[in-house]
């Protein structure tokens, strides 16, 4: 086949809005030898998406990564077909249906030989430092993609590595969380939300869930969450939380939102002995994290941090999901061409549960 040359693709080529997303012809990446070049069938949007998009990452730098610069392709998670590879590819041919791996791991950093790959530097991070799935056709190396297991939808692999990948090894490898213990999660309605909620519950978890919205309850109970609180007063919904812990408070807390006000409401539902996870990545509002060197003696707590995942959380990922034991939620579909719906959809809907995905070839 006469390799392409341009793609259809979303880029930002300034941070703001919806607006800033350009959709258009653009240059494609060449074909290395090890390069394979995919027909994306769904790429995701995701909260980290609208913080790229809007320049509230602007100036972060994780250690052992390059900053993120202009212009960028945005996008995670991809999963498509195969339609070349190059000479020294040896493990996909035309055909293959392939999912774009979301965590990748330097395998020669000192940190992968510790066992934590998801900390490895070294490597630009595909939809971050490096073009993301916001693409008809994507080149990447034959190691940024891993095969779709016989019988699994290419819209669930897509949507599946990023946020089940982080809550496995944070859930099994960072809270352990056992039996019948107890799990807050706040702003779950995302993609992160229904992971943990699912994986908390396969885990034999009890699990509660804030929300700011009263329309997203139902849909969090659809996902799993047992108990649903709306967090119109945060003091309020700690009680709620505490009664229905039978007093005792949550043995682990997890924030998504990065709200110092819901990330203090978390340290105030757990139990003696209880972790916290303020896993956002950022907090919204400048200043230091909601919690007194009291707290942590008062009540033994601890604070637990997670930055992605590894290699072998996305393996047992793809098991999981080819086995049926997980699902994604598909809460919305648009085509690649009106990626900008997409994100105003994300940052405005109230009543919206689940993944928001664009379509590749349309
Ligand atoms: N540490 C890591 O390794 C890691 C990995 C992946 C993701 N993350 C982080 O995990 C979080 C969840 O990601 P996601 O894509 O699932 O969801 P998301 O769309 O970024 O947001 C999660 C939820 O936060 C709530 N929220 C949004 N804006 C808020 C605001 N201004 N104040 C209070 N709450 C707000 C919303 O819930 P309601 O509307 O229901 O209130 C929303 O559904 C993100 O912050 C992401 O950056 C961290």
């Amino acid at each position: 086949m006469t390799l392409p040359t341009t793609t259809k693709a979303v880029r930002v080529f300034e941070h703001g809005g919806p607006e800033a997303l350009v959709y258009g012809d653009h240059p494609l990446e060449p074909l290395g030898p090890a390069g394979v070049l995919v027909q994306v069938d769904t790429a995701s949007v995701s909260g980290w998406d609208l913080k790229y998009r809007s320049g509230a990452l602007s100036g972060t730098v994780k250690p052992g990564r390059r900053p993120v610069t202009l212009p960028q392709q945005l996008g995670r998670e991809a999963a498509g077909v195969v339609l070349a590879t190059g000479p020294a590819v040896t493990r996909f041919v035309p055909g293959d249906r392939v999912v774009a791996v979301v965590h990748p791991e330097n395998p020669h950093s000192s940190e992968t030989y510790r066992g934590l790959g998801n900390l490895s530097g070294g490597i630009d991070i595909p939809g971050h430092q490096a073009l993301g799935a916001y693409a008809d056709l994507l080149v990447r190396d034959e190691a940024l993609w891993l095969p779709v297991p016989d019988g699994v939808d290419l819209e669930q692999a897509a949507t599946v590595l990023w946020p089940y990948g982080t809550a496995h090894r944070l859930l099994r490898d960072r809270l352990r969380i056992g039996l019948g213990q107890t799990l807050l999660i706040t702003g779950a309605s995302g993609g992160m939300g229904e992971a943990t909620i699912r994986l908390a519950r396969l885990a034999g978890a009890d699990v509660a869930v804030t929300t700011r919205h009263a329309g997203k309850a139902a849909g969090l109970r659809n996902l799993g969450a047992e108990f649903v609180v709306v967090t119109d007063d945060p003091a309020t919904a700690a009680a709620q939380i505490r009664d229905w812990t039978g007093g005792r408070g949550v043995d682990h807390a997890i924030d998504y939102t990065g709200d110092p006000t819901l990330i203090r409401m978390c340290v105030d539902s757990l139990r003696l002995g209880g972790n916290l996870c303020p896993a956002s990545g950022n907090q919204r509002s400048p200043g230091p994290l909601p919690v007194h060197a009291s707290d942590l003696s008062r009540l033994e707590m601890s604070v637990i941090g997670v930055r992605g995942a590894r290699h072998a959380d996305a393996l047992a990922v793809l098991d999981l999901l080819a086995r049926g034991r997980i699902g994604v939620t598909i809460a919305a579909r648009f085509p690649l061409s009106q990626a900008a719906a997409a994100h105003a959809l994300l940052e405005q809907a109230t009543d919206l549960v689940g993944r928001v995905v664009l379509k590749g070839g349309a």
